[in-house]
């Protein structure tokens, strides 16, 4: 049979990796898909760049359109990243009946439900299994190995740099910005790092997860994100005394009501296999009904670790070529005539624990007033820590963990708190999840 071709927008990280694993392992790959599968083009915008990968035999060109123009090829990898030019050039390929494999989450994020039904239409397959948590086969997991379950709630550290930040802040007391130049450098952070850093790119692929868990359209403009920078080194600390470990997690929910959809800074117990999970590696666990809890964990970043999700998704693509549409997997794993379109709740309707910390004068009635706010909307303290202050000084920190409550209270709650005289600045506000 003929090797099928592919052409790929982008030769950085992951495409250079790609390009890498297809060479190296060329012949492994040929008989598990049964096909040799070639790559014959690439598209960058400098091509007197350094490159990870060896370009000899590809033919490069500075005009994405050249390649998803070419008549010859049938799979088109799109790892440039971004969402503009992205879009249109998936489209403009699925419109020329490419097949795509992209790693882009953004790019699925907001605009998945417009190029599947390009997709469909046009009967080409789009696959994005290297979008969510690098190398892990968490797509492939979720819409397959779990389709006969009903999923309750997944939650996952799905930013490698993210995690890489927390884990060397923590263990070495390294600078934030330094560990995010060191992240930047190994090709780990999005072309904006503030994505990472502010829960952007964990939204994006907490998104595609929920709708491929849930079966419902992606609409990230409905997932609620809060970011790493204001984690203090002193959050940390109280965190570990009270045996937990501040973890940057992507939270999906479904409840009576509707789906949480949620990415923050959450304290978890340190038992939990999830809070061990550092440095660049993620980590995803979900709870269905019949299986219980599985939980998925490697690379979540990098050139090869990315590049071997990539090229099971072409494996995947080349497996399914002679397949007409009804027989392939279903972009979302449902069908599109089954996505249903349930409610997503608002930020104030979350139910969790909280971490608070708060800084306060030392004198007597403090803890009282502190408490009889908490009472008076409803939530119970389930521990409390008071640091002595030190010798010079009239403030000091009190700590407390709260038991679950809705959002909407304790934002009420610490408005009252931070309205006290005796309250120093805003509190800090942790969500806590057991994950039991
Ligand atoms: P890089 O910045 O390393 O590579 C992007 C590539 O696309 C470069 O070769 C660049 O050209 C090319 N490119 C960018 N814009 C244009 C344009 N306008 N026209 C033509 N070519 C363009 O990014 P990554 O490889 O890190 O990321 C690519 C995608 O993969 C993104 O969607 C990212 O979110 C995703 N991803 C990244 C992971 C990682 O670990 N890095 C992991 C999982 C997903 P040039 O080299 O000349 O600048
Ligand atoms: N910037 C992303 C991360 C790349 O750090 O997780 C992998 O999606």
């Amino acid at each position: 049979m003929k090797p099928v071709k592919v052409g790929v927008l982008g030769l950085g990280t992951v495409g250079g990796g790609t390009v890498n694993v297809l060479k190296r392992n060329a012949q492994e790959i040929s008989r598990r898909a049964g096909r040799d599968i070639i790559i014959t083009r690439a598209s960058a915008r400098d091509l007197t760049r350094e490159r990870i990968c060896d370009t000899q035999g590809l033919s490069l060109s500075r005009d994405p359109y050249d390649i998803i123009n070419d008549p010859e090829i049938e799979i088109v990898l799109e790892l440039m990243g971004g969402t503009e030019l992205a879009k249109e050039l998936v489209l403009k390929a699925i419109a020329n009946g490419k097949h795509i494999v992209t790693a882009n989450k953004a790019l699925i994020a907001l605009h998945g439900n417009e190029i599947f039904a390009a997709a469909q239409k046009a009967n080409v397959m789009v696959t994005y299994e290297a979008a969510v948590a690098g190398g892990i086969p968490i797509i492939k997991a979720i819409r397959e190995g779990l389709s006969g379950n009903q999923i309750n709630w997944l939650a996952g550290i799905i930013n490698g740099t993210g995690n890489f930040i927390l884990t060397e802040m923590r263990d070495k007391g390294r600078d934030f910005s330094d560990v995010l130049a060191e992240a930047q450098a190994l090709g780990y952070a999005e072309a904006d790092p503030t994505f990472d850093v502010e829960g952007i790119d964990a939204g994006h692929k907490l998104m595609i997860l929920a709708s491929i868990a849930f079966g419902i359209p992606l609409q990230f403009d409905q997932v609620f994100t809060e970011g790493i920078t204001k984690i203090t080194r002193a959050d940390v600390e109280y965190a570990e005394e009270l045996g937990y470990r501040i973890k940057h997690l992507g939270i999906a929910r479904k409840t009576e009501s509707g789906v949480e959809l949620r990415v923050h800074p959450t304290l978890i117990p340190e038992r939990r296999l999830i809070a061990n999970v550092d440095g660049v590696m993620n980590a995803v666990l979900v709870q269905a009904d019949a299986v219980g809890p599985t939980l998925y964990y490697g690379a979540g970043a990098g050139a090869e670790a990315t590049a071997s999700a990539v090229v099971a998704d072409i494996v995947d693509v080349v497996r399914a070529l002679s397949l007409n549409s009804e027989s392939r997997v279903p972009y979302l794993g449902f069908q599109a005539d089954a996505i249903t379109d349930l409610a997503i709740l608002p930020a104030e309707a979350i139910e969790t624990a909280y971490y608070l910390r708060l800084t306060v004068e030392d004198k007597p009635g403090t803890l009282a007033d502190i408490t009889h706010i908490l009472a008076k909307q409803n939530i119970s303290i389930e521990a409390l820590i008071q640091k002595e202050p030190n010798a010079d000084e009239t403030k000091l920190p009190i700590i407390m963990l709260t038991q679950k409550t809705i959002e909407k209270e304790m934002n009420a709650a610490i408005a009252a708190i931070e309205n006290l005289a005796s309250v120093t600045g805003q509190v800090t506000r942790i969500r806590l999840e057991t994950l039991g």
